[in-house]
């Protein structure tokens, strides 16, 4: 990535809850912190990068609102979103780490016209789109990671990897987001099928949604937390691991 003309890059990155941001906030030298309302946003150095690092909170709106306040007051190059999440494919397991190549909104449908007392088939459900606001909005079903990003993502897999530092899978594929948690099999399938996901979180979606508006590379990373499919319960921990694979790629994305 090109970065600003000082040739420093400078990456936002955030995450929902402390034990999904707090390891990264930790690795920053030099930290300082600045008050937003809410939400605080600490800068400091992870290696050549400047990163901001913010905790979100739980949700879609929090991340929007996140999302919007870390490129308006940071201005950074490019945003990081990272997680948990949980499985909607059963060939994920817990500690697996999906990068998204493709972000859809799971919480964004519309129903066919039924009259009462015909129940509610959420299988019938259809997607619904999302508008970008752009100087000429624009309708979308889903979202990318930035090719770029995607990129260096998979490298630093292949290193990590080759150092013995990564032992679960690491898939490009789909996150669905939306201010749900779904457990019941059959709604996971529905899913699945309708949007394509392969696993679901509660923020990146909307994130990506604001990025795309601002015009800023965005990447997605999640690591399975759960998985109603193999039966693993959430386990908080697991969101080390998206935060050592970030910490990883900020240090290469400072090499280039
Ligand atoms: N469904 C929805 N969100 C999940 N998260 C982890 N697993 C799931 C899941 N199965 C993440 C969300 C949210 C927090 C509660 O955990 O992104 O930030």
């Amino acid at each position: 990535m090109d970065g600003k003309p000082s040739g420093r890059l400078h990456a936002a990155v955030l995450g929902a809850m402390d034990c999904e941001i707090g390891r990264v906030m930790g690795a920053l030298s030099g930290a300082e912190t600045l008050r937003e309302g809410s939400w605080e946003l600490v800068t400091g150095d992870i290696g050549r990068v400047r990163v901001t690092a913010v905790r979100c909170g739980i949700g879609t709106a929090n991340a929007a609102a996140c999302a919007a306040l870390a490129l308006r007051e940071a201005k950074p190059d490019l945003l990081i979103i990272q997680g948990t999440a949980g499985a909607h494919s059963p060939e994920l397991r817990r500690g697996d780490l999906v990068l998204a190549e493709r972000l859809v909104n799971i919480g964004a449908y519309m129903s066919d016209p039924h009259p009462e007392g015909s129940g509610v088939r959420t299988s019938l459900w259809k997607p619904f789109e999302t508008e970008l606001m752009l100087a000429e909005p624009r309708s979308v079903y889903e979202l990318c990671s930035s090719d770029e990003l995607l990129a260096a993502a998979r490298g630093t897999a292949e290193v990590l990897r080759e150092e013995g530092r990564l032992s679960g899978r690491v898939i490009r594929g789909t996150v669905g987001s939306g201010d749900v948690w779904n457990r019941e099999i059959a709604r996971i399938a529905e899913l699945r099928r309708a949007y394509g996901t392969d696993c679901e979180d509660m923020e990146s979606y909307s994130a990506a949604q604001v990025c795309a508006s601002f015009g800023v590379p965005f990447l997605c990373v999640r690591v399975i937390s759960n998985s109603e499919l193999t039966g693993e319960e959430y386990e908080r921990e697991t969101a080390s691991a998206a935060q050592d694979f970030t910490l990883a790629l900020l240090g290469r994305l400072g090499r280039s």
